[in-house]
This record gives structure tokens, sequence and C-alpha cells, in this order.
């Protein structure tokens, strides 16, 4: 079987990711989506909404499986029992940082290999962060998430207020 895991942060998943998670799910039998449980970073949703959103958005994508983990993602796509790591390139800003990260999980682990998706030019400028920013200044979400993902940001926010 050809399976794939996509680690991230996916707080909030957006489009972009869904773009990404769609095709990378279409070059394999099963894509794990692997939601970092990052202890440095204070994330909006903590990891069980992450994975319950990612698990709702992508219900209709048969061969995708959301799972959170903690550590290495090199350790976590092992015990997957995955030989490739999938991660989306925007633009030429992510690729220092995404090469960076390719060439030192290489190093730990020589059998994984990191497969690039270039994520889809209608969201090239998309990202979680700035998916926030403009919740936080109650600004319109529509094109940057999906229905139920910007249900999940407004009650969030509510919650904080
Ligand atoms: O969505 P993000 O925040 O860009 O994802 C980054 C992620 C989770 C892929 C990366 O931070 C990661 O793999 N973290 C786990 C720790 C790890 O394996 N670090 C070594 C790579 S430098």
């Amino acid at each position: 079987m050809r399976r794939a895991v996509y680690p991230g942060s996916f707080d909030p998943v957006t489009y972009g990711h869904l773009d990404i998670i769609t095709r990378a799910s279409e070059q394999f039998d099963e894509l794990i989506v692997g939601v970092l449980r990052n202890s440095s970073k204070t994330p909006l949703f903590s990891v069980n909404e992450r994975v319950k959103i990612l698990k709702e958005v992508t219900k209709k994508l048969g061969n995708v499986r959301i799972e959170s983990f903690e550590g290495l993602s090199v350790n976590f796509v092992r015990d997957c029992g995955a030989k490739v790591i999938v991660r989306g390139l925007r633009a030429i800003t992510d690729f220092e940082y995404e090469l960076q990260m390719a060439q030192t999980n290489r190093i730990m682990a020589p059998d994984i290999d990191t497969m690039f998706f270039v994520t889809g030019l209608e969201y090239a400028y998309l990202s979680s962060t700035t998916v926030k920013e403009v919740a936080s200044f109650g600004g319109d979400l529509e094109r940057f998430v999906p229905p139920y993902v910007l249900e999940e940001i407004r009650r969030k926010i509510g919650e904080k207020n």
C-alpha cells in the first residue's frame, strides 16, 4: 500500500490545505494528515478541535485519515508505516524553510522522502495565520475556509471575547 503523511499545524485548516489534501489523496492509497500537538505555539484551536475540524471537512475523501502526533514528524511517519512526507509549496518564500525541513528529515530518516505539491494559484496567498488575523478583525473569511471551519472560528472567537 502506498501511504503518505501530510504533517502540519492546521490551525485552522484552509482551502489551501484542502487543495493539497485532495490532490495528495489522489496519488496515494492512503493519506494520513498528522496534526502536530505543538506545545511551543499557542494555537487558536486545541489539537482535538483541529482533528475534529479536519475530520469533518475531509469526510468525503475515503482514503484520508486524520491523526494527532507529538515529537518528530519522521517518527510519526515511520509509526504510520509510510515512506513519504507531503508538504505544500505556495511561493518562493516557503522554499527555504521547507527545504531546510526536508533536508533535516532526510538526514534523520534517509528512508523517508518529502514530496512537494505546488499549491493551486488561487490559494497561493493563503495561510492559517492570515485567516486568524482577518478573523480577529471580523473580516469576511468565506473565500479562505469551508463553511464548517468558518462557524468554528466564529464560535471560538465568540468564546474568547
Ligand atoms: O503547518 P506547519 O506549522 O508549517 O507544519 C510544520 C511541521 C509540523 C510540519 C513541522 O514543524 C514539524 O515537522 N514539526 C515536528 C518536529 C519535527 O519533526 N522537526 C524536524 C523538522 S525541522
